[in-house]
C-alpha cells in the first residue's frame, strides 16, 4: 500500500508537466513573417527573409491557387478549391486552423510555408530579451531542431499528391539561413 502511495507522488509532478506542456501552445500566436525579418534580415544577420523569399516555400500557398492545385484537389475527391482544402493547407500554410485570436493583425496566410510554420507562432518569443536567450525562447514557443530531416518529412513525404522524393542534404543547402560566425 505505502508503495503505491510512494508512486502516486512520484506522478503528480509528470502530470503537471504533461497538461503544463499541452496547454501552452494554445496561446502562442501567429505574427507574421514581418515583424521576424525587423531582425532576420541583413547581411550580417544571415538574410533570412530573402533566403525565404526566393525559396519555394514562400509561394506555397500561392501554389495551391492554381488551376492545376484545383485539379488535384478534385481527382483526391475533394470538392472544395485547394485553397480551401485542410489537407492541402497543412503542408501549404499556416493558421488557417487556429482560433482567429490566435493571428496577429500582420498575419498573411499568403506568405505559406513560413517562419513561424517551421519555427513555432511567434508571439511570445518575439521579443529581443527573450530570442537572445535560447532556453526562454523554446520556452515561450519558439521550436528549433537538432535534425533538419525531421522537419522535411513533416510535408516531404508520399502523402503529398505530387511527391517527388528529394535529397534532403541539397535541398537543404538551397533553404538553410545560418547566423553567419564572425
Ligand atoms: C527584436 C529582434 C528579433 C525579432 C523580432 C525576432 N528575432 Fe529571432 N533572433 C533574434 C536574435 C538577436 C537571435 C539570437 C541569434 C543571433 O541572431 O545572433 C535570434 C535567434 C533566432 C533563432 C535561432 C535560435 C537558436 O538558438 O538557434 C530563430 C530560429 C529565430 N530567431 C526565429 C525568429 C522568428 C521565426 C521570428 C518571428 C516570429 C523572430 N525570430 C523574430 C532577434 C529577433
Ligand atoms: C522550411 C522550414 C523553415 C522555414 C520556412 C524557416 N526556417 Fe529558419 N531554420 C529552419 C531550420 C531547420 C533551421 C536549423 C536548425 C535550427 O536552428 O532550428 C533554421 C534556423 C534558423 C535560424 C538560426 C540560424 C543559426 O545559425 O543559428 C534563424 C535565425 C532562423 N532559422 C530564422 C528564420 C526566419 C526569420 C524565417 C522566415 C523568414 C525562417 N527561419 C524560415 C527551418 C526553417
Ligand atoms: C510545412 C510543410 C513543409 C516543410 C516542413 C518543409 N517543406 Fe519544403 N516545401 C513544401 C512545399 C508545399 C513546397 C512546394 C512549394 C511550391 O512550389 O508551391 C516545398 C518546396 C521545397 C523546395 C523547393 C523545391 C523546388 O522546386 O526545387 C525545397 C528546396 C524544399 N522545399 C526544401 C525543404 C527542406 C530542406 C525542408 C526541411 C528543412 C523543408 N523543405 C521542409 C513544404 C514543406
Ligand atoms: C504531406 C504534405 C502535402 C500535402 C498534404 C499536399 N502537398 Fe502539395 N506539395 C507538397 C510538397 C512537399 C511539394 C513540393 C515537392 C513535391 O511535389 O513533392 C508540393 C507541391 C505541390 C504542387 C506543385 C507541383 C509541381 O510539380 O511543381 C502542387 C500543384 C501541389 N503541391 C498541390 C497540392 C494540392 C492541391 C494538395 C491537396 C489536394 C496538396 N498539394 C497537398 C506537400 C504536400
Amino acid at each position: 500500500m505505502k508503495k503505491r502511495l510512494v508512486y502516486l507522488f512520484l506522478l503528480i509532478p509528470v502530470i503537471i508537466f504533461i497538461t503544463g506542456f499541452q496547454e501552452d501552445p494554445k496561446k502562442f500566436g501567429y505574427i507574421g513573417v514581418e515583424p521576424c525579418v525587423m531582425c532576420h534580415k541583413t547581411e550580417k544577420q544571415g538574410k533570412q527573409f530573402d533566403i525565404w523569399k526566393n525559396s519555394g516555400h514562400s509561394k506555397a500557398y500561392q501554389t495551391l491557387l492554381t488551376a492545376e492545385a484545383d485539379k488535384i484537389a478534385k481527382e483526391k475527391g475533394f470538392e472544395t478549391p485547394a485553397a480551401k482544402t485542410e489537407f492541402c493547407l497543412k503542408c501549404h500554410a499556416s493558421g488557417y486552423n487556429v482560433d482567429a485570436s490566435l493571428i496577429g493583425k500582420k498575419f498573411k496566410v499568403e506568405d505559406g510555408v513560413q517562419c513561424e510554420t517551421c519555427h513555432g507562432p511567434g508571439s511570445h518569443y518575439k521579443d529581443m530579451k527573450i530570442m537572445k536567450n535560447r532556453e526562454e525562447a523554446v520556452k515561450n514557443g519558439l521550436i528549433i531542431y537538432e535534425n533538419y530531416k525531421d522537419l522535411c518529412v513533416q510535408c516531404h513525404n508520399p502523402e503529398s499528391p505530387t511527391y517527388k522524393e528529394i535529397d534532403f542534404s541539397e535541398a537543404w543547402e538551397k533553404i538553410k539561413h545560418p547566423v553567419p560566425k564572425n
